[in-house]
């Protein structure tokens, strides 16, 4: 479905991430799913931008940004009162396991993950927030992640007396206390997180490049469990043990 939106709000959470809200009432995305944002007014660029969904809640829609390219640097010129055209949701939501949860995010990661939790603690599940960022103010949402997860656990790469990596500190904790798990970061950290064999399921939000984002182009196909599967409908959400990240 394409729809064009007036922006409601606007808020910089850091200084490269910002949170763009609409109002779309009765389309109830569920966590895994995105939209593809337009960002340009005309045909430049050809194609749009993959965003998933931050938070919903009464027709509130959120999509959180980092800018890392000219897209998402148009997206965040855009200004409250302006239009933002859409299309979806897309991609397969997943089935939110009401079982003792693990979140795993690494930067940008944490948008969509951030959904789900919400999605868990609406349910009462518990849910401990794992999530490692390079520096300590490149942390955004702090505040609500500890409203939402019985336990919230913030790392960074750099700047503060405790260095490490989301994936460092999965290690430290006692996985087997928990039932699922859920991560979403960037690739090099999706792999590590796979090279420690969990011994419970881990589900991956596979935030790759797209090109049509509906299916067609075949361009984000991902080889999991022997078959190609396409990140933007089969996706993207796949159990990470399947993935085979050398294809
Ligand atoms: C299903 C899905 C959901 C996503 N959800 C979000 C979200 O909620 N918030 C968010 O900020 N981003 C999200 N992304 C990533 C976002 O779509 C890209 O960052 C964006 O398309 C980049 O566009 P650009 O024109 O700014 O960058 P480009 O000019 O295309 O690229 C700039 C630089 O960023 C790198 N890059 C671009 N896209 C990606 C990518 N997908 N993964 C890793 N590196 C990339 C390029 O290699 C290049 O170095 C999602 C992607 C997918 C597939
Ligand atoms: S992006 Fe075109 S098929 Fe997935």
């Amino acid at each position: 479905m394409t729809q064009t939106l007036t922006i409601r709000k606007k808020q910089w959470y850091s200084k490269d991430t910002f949170g763009l809200e609409v109002y779309a009432p009765g389309i109830d995305p569920q966590p895994g799913q995105f939209f593809q944002l337009r960002v340009g007014d005309g045909l430049d660029p050809f194609l749009n931008r993959p965003i998933s969904v931050a938070s919903y809640t009464g027709g509130k829609l959120l999509f959180i940004t980092k800018v890392v390219g000219r897209g998402t640097d148009l997206l965040s010129q855009k200004h409250v009162g302006e239009k933002l055209m859409m299309l979806g949701p897309f991609g397969t939501a997943i089935n939110v396991i009401r079982k003792k949860s693990l979140l795993i995010a690494g930067g940008i990661g944490v948008a969509p993950l951030y959904f789900l939790a919400q999605k868990l603690s609406k349910h009462g599940v518990f849910c401990t927030f794992l999530y490692g960022a390079k520096r300590p103010e490149d942390i955004i949402l702090k505040g609500r992640i500890r409203k939402i997860a019985h336990r919230a656990l913030f790392v960074a790469e750099y700047g503060s007396k405790k260095r490490m990596t989301a994936v460092q500190a999965v290690r430290g904790l006692e996985t087997n206390a928990y039932e699922v798990a859920y991560a979403c970061g960037p690739r090099p950290m999706l792999i590590e997180l796979q090279q420690l064999r969990l011994p419970i399921p881990v589900y991956a939000f596979c935030e790759d490049f797209l090109g049509c984002g509906c299916g067609l182009c075949l361009g984000c196909a991902i080889l999991y469990k022997g078959t190609y599967k396409r990140i933007c409908t089969d996706g993207p959400v796949f159990e990470l043990s399947g993935i085979d990240f050398n294809a």
